[in-house]
């Protein structure tokens, strides 16, 4: 039998005491492989955050297994958390999480300087991701100057600095317009073709999902389906996400 480079089995996650339980995560397991570009789909309540902040160690499972490169992370000690998120994790939110006093640049150098990189090798990465990710023209401001769209890049390439095994993103395009989503999403597709990143990116939007190569859907804590891409172009994927959408009846419709 094949084995994921990182293998979720049987996780399980409750809310709350006896009597008033949320099971947000039920039993769900599933593989990854490496260079994998996934999106977990589902609607508003369905765990998507939960299974995201359970794979990322933020949150701890009540029951089952994450084996992340042979290593099971639902066991490992709370000093040894911060260091394997440190050397393995990159994070993508929202609402973009930079610091507001620092510049783009800054933002993006100091994941680096914070992982003990050496002072010119971390120049040198942080000025060849702002290039790949088309915000080198804008590396001096600071983030209340830019974009939202730039804003996010910076969050990539700052959640790219260290070359971590996997990215975690939540709703990387929920606060964007719908250009900038489009520019959001081949931006990671950049990331998965040029630097074979694995990302793992949460989202209720059909089209940025149709970037994706696999959808995982989540309803009630549960998965009740999954998509290939393959070899498909993308607008038959965006189609095939909104029948199955329609099936259940969840998610977001709108059309773009
Ligand atoms: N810290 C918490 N305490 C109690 N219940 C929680 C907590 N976090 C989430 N839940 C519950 O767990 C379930 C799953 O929540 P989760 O945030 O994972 O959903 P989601 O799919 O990310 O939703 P959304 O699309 O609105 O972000 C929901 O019923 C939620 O109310
Ligand atoms: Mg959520």
């Amino acid at each position: 039998m094949k084995e994921g480079w990182i293998r979720i089995s049987d996780i399980e996650k409750y809310y709350g005491r006896k009597g008033n339980l949320t099971k947000a995560i039920d039993r769900v397991s599933f593989e990854v492989e490496r260079g994998e570009f996934m999106a977990i789909m589902g609607p508003s309540g369905s765990g998507k955050t939960t299974l995201l902040n359970l794979i990322s160690t933020i949150d701890s499972t009540s029951a089952g297994h994450i084996w992340f490169k042979n290593q099971d992370i639902t066991v490992m000690k709370n000093k040894d958390l911060a260091e394997f998120r440190k050397k393995n994790l990159g994070f993508v939110f929202q609402n973009y999480n930079l610091l507001d006093t620092l510049t783009i640049e800054e933002n993006i150098l100091i994941a680096l300087i914070m992982n003990e990189t050496k002072k010119r090798e971390a120049i040198k990465r942080t000025v060849s991701l702002e290039k790949m990710l088309g915000i080198y023209n804008v590396r001096n401001k600071y983030p209340y100057e830019v974009s939202g769209g730039q804003k996010q890049r910076c969050a990539c390439a700052r959640a790219m600095a260290n070359n971590p095994s996997l990215i975690l993103a939540d709703e990387p395009t929920g606060a964007l317009d719908s250009h900038s989503s489009q520019m959001l999403m081949e931006t990671l597709t950049q990331m998965n073709d040029e630097l074979n990143a694995t990302i793992l990116m949460v989202t209720h939007d059909a089209f940025s999902a149709s970037y994706t190569k696999r959808i995982l859907f989540l309803k009630d804590g549960k998965i009740f389906h999954q998509l290939y891409r393959g070899n498909k172009d993308r607008r038959v994927f965006l189609n095939e996400i909104y029948n199955v959408l329609s099936m259940s009846e969840v998610g977001d419709k709108n059309v773009r």
